[in-house]
C-alpha cells in the first residue's frame, strides 16, 4: 500500500491540539488516506523546520499561535481573505513546489454561527473584543454576511481603530476602547482577545448584551471558559466556545488539500463528549 500522504499542524504550544483528532476523523469519514502530525515550532525555528517538512514529502500545513503571520510571509500567493487579514492559517504545497497559502477562520467562524448554532449575522449588532491576530483573521468574513453594525473593542483603542480603518470599506464598523462603549448594546458578543489563554475576561459592562442573545468564545478549553460563563451570567440564550469554529476552520483547509468537505456536526459531538466524558 502506498504510503499516506502528510500533513501537519505546526505551533508554539502544540502539546493540546485536537487538530491531529480532527483530520483523522475526517480521514475516516472520507475514506482519505493520510497522517496528519502536531508539530511545537517556536517561531524562530519556523522557516527551517518548513524546509525540512517539505523536503519530507508534506503535502499541506497548518500554522497556528505564533506562526500564521510567518507562514503569510512564506506563501508564494494568497488568497484574497488571507491577504486581506495578512495572516495564514493553511499552506497547500503544490505539486511545482510553490506555497498557496489561505485563511480558513473567518469562514469556519461563519459556519459554525450560521449553520451550526443557527445565528444568522444579517443585520445583528456585532461587538468585537480584542484587536489583535485573530480579531483580523474574522473580521473580513464577518462583514462579507452583511451585519447591522460591528464596534471593535479593544483595551488599547489605537488597536482597535487601527483595524477599523483596515476594514472600513467592507461594512458598517467602528471602534474604540473597552470602556467606551457608553450604553451601546449588542445582539452577539464575540470574544477574540487572548484573556481566555489565561481563564481571564475582559472588563466587560453588564449591559452590553441584548437580552436573549448570543456570546461566543474564539478560545476553547475543556471547561467553560470565563467568557462563556460570563455570557451565561448575563442572559445569553447561546454562550459558547470556539471548538465548532476549531473543527470547521479544519473542515475547509480538508477541503483544500484533498477537494471534498467533510461532515463536521459528529466531530464536534466527538470532541464535545471527550470533554464532558
Ligand atoms: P492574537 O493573535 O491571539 O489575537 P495578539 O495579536 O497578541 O494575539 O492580540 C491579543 C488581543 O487580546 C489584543 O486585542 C489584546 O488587547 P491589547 O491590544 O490591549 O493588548 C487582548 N487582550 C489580551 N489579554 C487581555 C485582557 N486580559 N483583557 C482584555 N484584552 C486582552
Amino acid at each position: 500500500m502506498a504510503n499516506p500522504d502528510l500533513y501537519a499542524v505546526f505551533g508554539h504550544p502544540i502539546r493540546h491540539s485536537q487538530s491531529p483528532t480532527i483530520h483523522r476523523l475526517f480521514a475516516d469519514q472520507t475514506g482519505q488516506v493520510l497522517e496528519y502530525v502536531a508539530r511545537d515550532v517556536p517561531a524562530e525555528n519556523f522557516e527551517a523546520s518548513l524546509r525540512d517538512y517539505v523536503a519530507s514529502g508534506g503535502r499541506g500545513l497548518n500554522c497556528t499561535i505564533p506562526l500564521k503571520e510567518l507562514a503569510y510571509g512564506v506563501a508564494d500567493e494568497t488568497s484574497a481573505r488571507a491577504t486581506h487579514c495578512g495572516a495564514v492559517n493553511t499552506l497547500v504545497l503544490r505539486k511545482d513546489g510553490s506555497l498557496f497559502g489561505d485563511n480558513t477562520d473567518g469562514i469556519g467562524l461563519v459556519r459554525d454561527l450560521q449553520q451550526n448554532l443557527g445565528i444568522p449575522l444579517h443585520n445583528l449588532d456585532i461587538l468585537l473584543l480584542g484587536a489583535g491576530g485573530a480579531g483580523r483573521g474574522i473580521l473580513g468574513p464577518i462583514l462579507a454576511c452583511r451585519p447591522g453594525q460591528v464596534f471593535v473593542a479593544n483595551r488599547t483603542a489605537t488597536r482597535a481603530l487601527d483595524l477599523v480603518r483596515q476594514f472600513d470599506r467592507q461594512g458598517k464598523l467602528a471602534g474604540g476602547a473597552l470602556e467606551q462603549l457608553g450604553g451601546r448594546c449588542f445582539d452577539l458578543v464575540i470574544n477574540a482577545t487572548a484573556a481566555s489563554l489565561t481563564n481571564d475576561l475582559p472588563v466587560l459592562q453588564d449591559d452590553i448584551l441584548k437580552p436573549g442573545g448570543f456570546c461566543y468564545d474564539l478560545a476553547y478549553a475543556s471547561q467553560p471558559t470565563a467568557f462563556v460563563r460570563w455570557g451565561k451570567m448575563h442572559g445569553a440564550s447561546v454562550s459558547v466556545d470556539g471548538i465548532g469554529m476549531l473543527v470547521e476552520q479544519a473542515a475547509e483547509a480538508f477541503r483544500l488539500w484533498r477537494g471534498v468537505l467533510p461532515e463536521t456536526a459528529s466531530v464536534i459531538d466527538h470532541l464535545n463528549q471527550a470533554r464532558s466524558g
